[in-house]
């Protein structure tokens, strides 16, 4: 249930960070000048780097100029936007420095949300020094960016920590595709319409396509990305979530223990993928957008098996879904930047157009969730003629587009919902704990198999839609990736 308990204060940990620049202080902004928070809400930075009150709202200052839109930009907003802001440096590592946090942060009995998007080592020293300085109670809650953990060992132990001192009510691990508009839009489609739920199933779909596809490569990150890889930097998570919320009963209701419990349902029925059924890639050199663009390893400087590309079978085993393949797809340097759900359906059980040359294609459904967003059915229509040569039928798409069907609604970055809602109260939009962990199960036993067959990721060029070796995973099925 949404608890109706506001906030006088956000502290964000990672205060100077890249995250914090390119997306948490544009989005706050944005609720600032929509008003949308409370007037009161103070916010606090906190991070390593030594600066005062002044040097660090000149850091957001310069973190606004340069990337909020164009149209968000307006003076007396931000003036009045910046007086809200405060900065304390902490060494979180240490104990020492809380209770000058918690000093700076003054009366918070008000309630306190707290956003911490630090280096996974620094989440168990940080709960402790929050639980030191009495940052912790039920007015406070907690919000967890990713990574937490690299397996479900790790995470199970940040998980631990966090419990030892937040009920799981207060923890809101954040994935930020669930604060995307258009996937939460999936919901809709799903359960305000009445003609996709019957057709739902493994009666009439052959199987479903998840492709999260991005034409950025390593974009500075070198030693995160390269530790982490495509596997558990997208596919853990992101798409998880999106097979998930694809794939899941429809909730009793919208609360979020009700879509939570549908959702980690869909988490635990993934069988474990076999050895065949799953491909690894690393970028070589190519072209983006007729740019010449250098491999992974000369990105890195230095060579390594860390894969930046991930295809993978799966399978659900439940009712709904029993025999429906699930491909999902995944990586850097690739044709499009384009994230998608493709819903294939069965051929008609019966072609009675067969004898007059009428070929069918089955039917297509399209959720497109950026960059354009839009629901595309491709159905069968006859073209028009006298029909002496046979019945030719095409494709045609009955086409939705949410870019022009709501032109008017303002488009929102997802840390903007998901920040209003940790401020607010609201888990729903956020990722309870077994999901996590059945999430990174799954995960564990695919990364134990690779350790195991110590087979090097396939090469693929830069600007193509990955190694062969993806495209043959669908293709011995008959299935073509919808590119
Ligand atoms: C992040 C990953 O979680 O998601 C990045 O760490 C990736 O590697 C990003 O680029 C993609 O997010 P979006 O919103 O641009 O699709």
């Amino acid at each position: 249930m949404k608890d109706t308990m506001g906030c006088s204060a956000l502290l964000l940990f990672g205060a100077t960070g890249d995250l914090a620049r390119r997306k948490l202080l544009p989005s706050l902004y944005a609720l600032h000048e929509d008003g949308l928070i409370s007037e009161n809400l103070r916010i606090i930075g906190t991070a390593r780097s030594d600066m005062d009150d002044a040097a660090y709202t000149e850091m957001a200052r310069a973190a606004l100029a340069e990337f909020l839109p164009e149209d968000r930009k307006n003076d007396e907003a931000l003036e009045s936007f910046l007086e809200r802001i405060a900065y304390q440096p902490l060494d979180a590592s240490s104990i020492e420095g809380f209770q000058a946090l918690a000093d700076k942060l003054g009366d918070v009995s008000g309630g306190l949300a707290i956003f911490l998007s630090t280096a996974p080592f620094l989440f168990e020293p940080t709960i402790k020094g929050l639980d030191s300085a009495g940052l912790t109670g039920s007015h406070v809650r907690i919000g967890l960016e990713k990574p937490l953990g690299n397996d479900l060992e790790s995470s199970a132990a940040i998980n631990d920590a966090v419990a030892s001192v937040f009920s799981e009510s207060q923890i809101f691990r954040i994935d930020h595709y669930l604060g995307k508009e258009t996937v939460q839009n999936l919901m809709a489609l799903r359960f305000a319409n009445m003609m996709f739920e019957p057709l739902w199933n493994a009666q009439a779909i052959d199987h479903v396509q998840i492709t999260v596809s991005e034409t950025v490569g390593l974009e500075g990150r070198h030693g995160f990305y390269n530790d982490t890889g495509a596997l558990r930097d997208m596919v853990q998570n992101h798409i998880l979530q999106l097979v998930a919320l694809t794939a899941m009963e429809p909730p009793a209701n919208l609360d979020a223990a009700s879509v939570r419990d549908e959702k980690v349902k869909v988490l635990r029925s993934l069988r474990p993928v076999r050895g065949s059924e799953m491909v690894r890639g690393q970028y070589g050199s190519g072209a983006i957008d007729s740019n010449s663009v250098d491999s992974y390893a000369a990105d890195l400087g230095e060579v390594s098996d860390t894969e930046t590309y991930v295809a993978i079978k799966a399978h659900i085993d439940n009712w709904r879904w029993n025999g429906v393949p699930f491909y999902l797809r995944t990586g850097k340097r690739l044709a499009e930047r384009r994230s998608e759900i493709v819903i294939q359906f069965k051929n008609v059980p019966h072609n009675i157009f067969a004898e007059r040359d009428g070929r069918l294609n089955a039917n297509r459904l399209v959720i497109r969730l950026q960059p354009e967003e839009y629901v595309r059915l491709q159905v069968m229509a006859k073209q028009p003629g006298m029909d002496r040569e046979g019945v030719v039928l095409r494709e045609v798409p009955l086409d939705l587009s949410l870019t022009q069907a709501f032109a008017k609604a303002r488009r929102r970055i997802a840390y903007e919902r998901l920040l209003l809602d940790l401020i607010d109260g609201d888990p729903t939009l956020f990722v309870r704990r077994d999901e996590v962990e059945a999430q990174w199960r799954w995960i564990d036993d695919i990364r134990a198999k690779w350790a195991a067959s110590n087979e090097a990721p396939k090469s693929y060029g830069s600007g193509s839609w990955g190694p062969s070796a993806g495209i043959a995973l669908t293709e011995r099925d008959g299935v073509s990736w919808n590119e």
